[in-house]
Protein backbone atom coordinates (compact mmCIF):
# COMPACT_ATOMS: atom_id res chain seq x y z
CA UNK A 1 0.00 0.00 0.00
CA UNK A 2 1.30 3.20 -1.64
CA UNK A 3 0.19 6.05 0.81
CA UNK A 4 0.81 9.78 0.06
CA UNK A 5 0.74 12.41 3.50
CA UNK A 6 -1.05 16.07 2.56
CA UNK A 7 -0.37 18.47 5.03
CA UNK A 8 0.40 22.38 5.92
CA UNK A 9 1.24 23.31 9.01
CA UNK A 10 2.86 21.21 12.53
CA UNK A 11 2.73 17.84 10.85
CA UNK A 12 1.95 16.16 14.66
CA UNK A 13 -0.36 13.36 12.65
CA UNK A 14 2.13 13.16 9.96
CA UNK A 15 5.14 11.94 12.29
CA UNK A 16 2.50 10.12 14.35
CA UNK A 17 1.92 7.91 11.11
CA UNK A 18 5.31 7.99 10.32
CA UNK A 19 6.07 6.68 13.84
CA UNK A 20 3.09 3.53 13.44
CA UNK A 21 4.72 2.45 10.16
CA UNK A 22 8.05 2.64 11.37
CA UNK A 23 7.38 0.03 14.40
CA UNK A 24 4.94 -2.35 12.15
CA UNK A 25 2.01 -1.09 13.04
CA UNK A 26 0.97 -0.18 10.07
CA UNK A 27 2.84 -1.87 6.74
CA UNK A 28 2.51 0.39 4.30
CA UNK A 29 4.82 2.35 2.44
CA UNK A 30 4.96 7.09 2.87
CA UNK A 31 5.95 7.63 -0.54
CA UNK A 32 5.58 11.06 -0.38
CA UNK A 33 4.59 14.47 1.90
CA UNK A 34 3.20 17.02 -0.13
CA UNK A 35 2.45 20.67 1.08
CA UNK A 36 1.65 24.10 -0.10
CA UNK A 37 3.48 25.69 2.30
CA UNK A 38 6.96 26.47 1.82
CA UNK A 39 8.10 26.91 5.31
CA UNK A 40 5.56 24.39 6.96
CA UNK A 41 7.23 22.35 9.97
CA UNK A 42 5.71 18.82 8.64
CA UNK A 43 8.63 19.37 5.54
CA UNK A 44 11.35 19.21 8.51
CA UNK A 45 9.97 16.37 10.11
CA UNK A 46 9.73 14.29 6.43
CA UNK A 47 13.77 15.48 6.23
CA UNK A 48 14.27 14.28 9.15
CA UNK A 49 12.58 10.51 8.15
CA UNK A 50 14.09 10.77 4.69
CA UNK A 51 10.94 10.82 3.17
CA UNK A 52 10.53 12.71 0.56
CA UNK A 53 9.04 15.79 0.83
CA UNK A 54 7.37 18.06 -2.24
CA UNK A 55 6.38 21.74 -2.13
CA UNK A 56 3.56 23.14 -4.59
CA UNK A 57 2.97 26.47 -4.66
CA UNK A 58 -0.24 27.65 -5.21
CA UNK A 59 1.21 30.87 -6.87
CA UNK A 60 2.45 28.95 -9.59
CA UNK A 61 -1.07 27.71 -10.94
CA UNK A 62 -3.89 29.77 -12.55
CA UNK A 63 -6.52 27.92 -10.85
CA UNK A 64 -7.28 25.45 -7.91
CA UNK A 65 -8.24 23.01 -10.22
CA UNK A 66 -4.60 23.51 -11.97
CA UNK A 67 -3.29 23.06 -8.42
CA UNK A 68 -4.69 19.86 -7.86
CA UNK A 69 -4.48 18.84 -11.18
CA UNK A 70 -0.68 18.85 -10.48
CA UNK A 71 -1.01 17.10 -7.04
CA UNK A 72 -2.70 14.74 -8.91
CA UNK A 73 -0.19 14.00 -11.51
CA UNK A 74 2.50 13.48 -8.88
CA UNK A 75 0.39 10.66 -6.56
CA UNK A 76 -0.34 9.21 -9.88
CA UNK A 77 3.58 9.12 -10.46
CA UNK A 78 4.08 7.45 -7.14
CA UNK A 79 1.58 5.05 -7.65
CA UNK A 80 -0.48 6.25 -4.36
CA UNK A 81 -3.12 3.85 -3.05
CA UNK A 82 -4.09 6.11 -0.18
CA UNK A 83 -3.75 9.97 0.42
CA UNK A 84 -3.80 11.09 4.19
CA UNK A 85 -5.01 14.48 4.83
CA UNK A 86 -3.42 16.04 7.96
CA UNK A 87 -3.84 19.82 8.52
CA UNK A 88 -3.81 20.05 4.93
CA UNK A 89 -5.58 24.12 4.60
CA UNK A 90 -6.67 23.32 1.51
CA UNK A 91 -10.17 22.66 -0.41
CA UNK A 92 -10.18 19.58 -2.86
CA UNK A 93 -11.91 20.02 -5.97
CA UNK A 94 -14.32 17.99 -7.07
CA UNK A 95 -12.14 16.03 -9.55
CA UNK A 96 -9.42 15.05 -7.21
CA UNK A 97 -12.04 13.70 -4.98
CA UNK A 98 -13.59 11.62 -7.95
CA UNK A 99 -10.18 10.43 -9.02
CA UNK A 100 -8.92 9.12 -5.62
CA UNK A 101 -12.63 8.65 -4.01
CA UNK A 102 -12.94 6.49 -1.26
CA UNK A 103 -9.41 6.67 -0.64
CA UNK A 104 -8.69 9.91 0.82
CA UNK A 105 -8.64 10.26 4.62
CA UNK A 106 -9.06 13.22 6.59
CA UNK A 107 -8.84 13.89 10.76
CA UNK A 108 -11.01 16.76 12.01
CA UNK A 109 -10.71 17.86 15.69
CA UNK A 110 -14.39 17.76 16.48
CA UNK A 111 -17.77 14.98 16.40
CA UNK A 112 -18.57 15.90 13.07
CA UNK A 113 -21.06 16.80 11.95
CA UNK A 114 -20.58 19.59 14.52
CA UNK A 115 -18.20 22.17 14.15
CA UNK A 116 -16.80 21.75 10.96
CA UNK A 117 -14.46 24.01 9.18
CA UNK A 118 -11.66 26.38 11.38
CA UNK A 119 -10.92 26.69 14.76
CA UNK A 120 -12.92 23.68 15.81
CA UNK A 121 -11.53 23.04 19.52
CA UNK A 122 -11.83 26.88 20.54
CA UNK A 123 -15.38 27.18 18.82
CA UNK A 124 -16.89 23.85 20.85
CA UNK A 125 -14.83 25.17 24.01
CA UNK A 126 -16.14 28.84 23.62
CA UNK A 127 -19.49 27.39 22.85
CA UNK A 128 -19.59 25.96 26.10
CA UNK A 129 -20.12 22.20 25.41
CA UNK A 130 -19.67 19.59 27.63
CA UNK A 131 -18.36 17.24 24.90
CA UNK A 132 -16.28 17.23 22.10
CA UNK A 133 -13.83 14.70 20.26
CA UNK A 134 -11.90 13.77 17.23
CA UNK A 135 -13.46 12.30 14.10
CA UNK A 136 -11.12 10.44 10.94
CA UNK A 137 -13.32 9.98 8.03
CA UNK A 138 -13.57 9.88 4.42
CA UNK A 139 -13.80 12.68 2.20
CA UNK A 140 -16.68 13.71 -0.20
CA UNK A 141 -17.10 16.94 -2.10
CA UNK A 142 -18.20 18.96 0.29
CA UNK A 143 -16.25 20.15 3.72
CA UNK A 144 -15.69 18.04 6.65
CA UNK A 145 -18.81 15.79 5.60
CA UNK A 146 -17.86 12.42 4.34
CA UNK A 147 -18.36 8.97 5.86
CA UNK A 148 -16.88 8.65 9.51
CA UNK A 149 -14.34 6.00 10.33
CA UNK A 150 -13.76 6.57 13.52
CA UNK A 151 -14.90 9.16 16.58
CA UNK A 152 -14.20 9.00 19.91
CA UNK A 153 -15.30 11.82 22.32
CA UNK A 154 -13.37 13.70 24.89
CA UNK A 155 -15.13 15.33 28.18
CA UNK A 156 -14.32 19.13 28.17
CA UNK A 157 -13.98 19.56 32.16
CA UNK A 158 -14.83 22.73 34.40
CA UNK A 159 -11.93 24.74 34.05
CA UNK A 160 -10.71 23.48 30.67
CA UNK A 161 -8.71 25.83 28.78
CA UNK A 162 -7.91 26.31 25.07
CA UNK A 163 -3.99 24.85 25.61
CA UNK A 164 -5.18 21.85 28.23
CA UNK A 165 -8.32 20.49 25.62
CA UNK A 166 -5.74 21.11 22.89
CA UNK A 167 -3.36 19.05 24.21
CA UNK A 168 -5.44 15.93 24.91
CA UNK A 169 -7.35 16.58 21.38
CA UNK A 170 -3.96 15.94 19.85
CA UNK A 171 -2.90 13.11 21.92
CA UNK A 172 -6.03 11.48 21.09
CA UNK A 173 -5.48 12.24 17.40
CA UNK A 174 -2.18 10.61 17.06
CA UNK A 175 -3.69 7.10 18.34
CA UNK A 176 -6.94 7.24 15.71
CA UNK A 177 -5.46 8.42 12.88
CA UNK A 178 -2.39 5.57 12.86
CA UNK A 179 -5.28 3.15 14.05
CA UNK A 180 -7.60 4.53 10.70
CA UNK A 181 -4.84 3.61 8.46
CA UNK A 182 -3.88 0.81 9.01
CA UNK A 183 -7.40 -0.31 8.73
CA UNK A 184 -7.43 1.30 5.56
CA UNK A 185 -4.33 -0.74 4.69
CA UNK A 186 -5.74 -4.09 5.83
CA UNK A 187 -8.75 -3.60 3.99
CA UNK A 188 -11.30 -4.04 6.79
CA UNK A 189 -13.38 -0.38 5.86
CA UNK A 190 -16.57 -0.88 3.72
CA UNK A 191 -18.52 1.94 2.59
CA UNK A 192 -22.31 1.11 2.42
CA UNK A 193 -25.01 3.25 1.71
CA UNK A 194 -22.27 6.43 3.03
CA UNK A 195 -21.51 4.09 6.42
CA UNK A 196 -18.04 2.89 6.86
CA UNK A 197 -18.44 -0.43 8.24
CA UNK A 198 -15.37 -2.11 9.81
CA UNK A 199 -14.38 -5.86 9.59
C1 LIG B 1 -5.11 18.60 13.59
O1 LIG B 1 -5.71 19.14 14.72
C2 LIG B 1 -6.14 18.01 12.68
O2 LIG B 1 -7.27 17.53 13.36
C3 LIG B 1 -6.54 19.15 11.79
O3 LIG B 1 -5.35 19.87 11.60
C4 LIG B 1 -4.49 19.66 12.70
C5 LIG B 1 -3.14 19.26 12.17
O4 LIG B 1 -2.18 19.19 13.19
N1 LIG B 1 -7.15 18.68 10.57
P1 LIG B 1 -0.72 18.65 12.85
O5 LIG B 1 -0.16 19.53 11.75
O6 LIG B 1 -0.84 17.23 12.44
O7 LIG B 1 0.06 18.80 14.13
Amino acid sequence: MNIAILASGNGSNFEAIVKALKRGYIKASIKVLITDKKNAFVRKRAQKNKIKDVFVDSKRFKSRSEFDNEIIRILKKEKIDLVVLAGFMRILSESFVKTFRDRILNIHPALLPAFRGESSIKRALEYGCKVTGVTVHFIDEKVDNGPVILQVAIKIKKGETLASLEKKMHALEHKLYPLAVKLFCEKRLKIKNRHVEIK
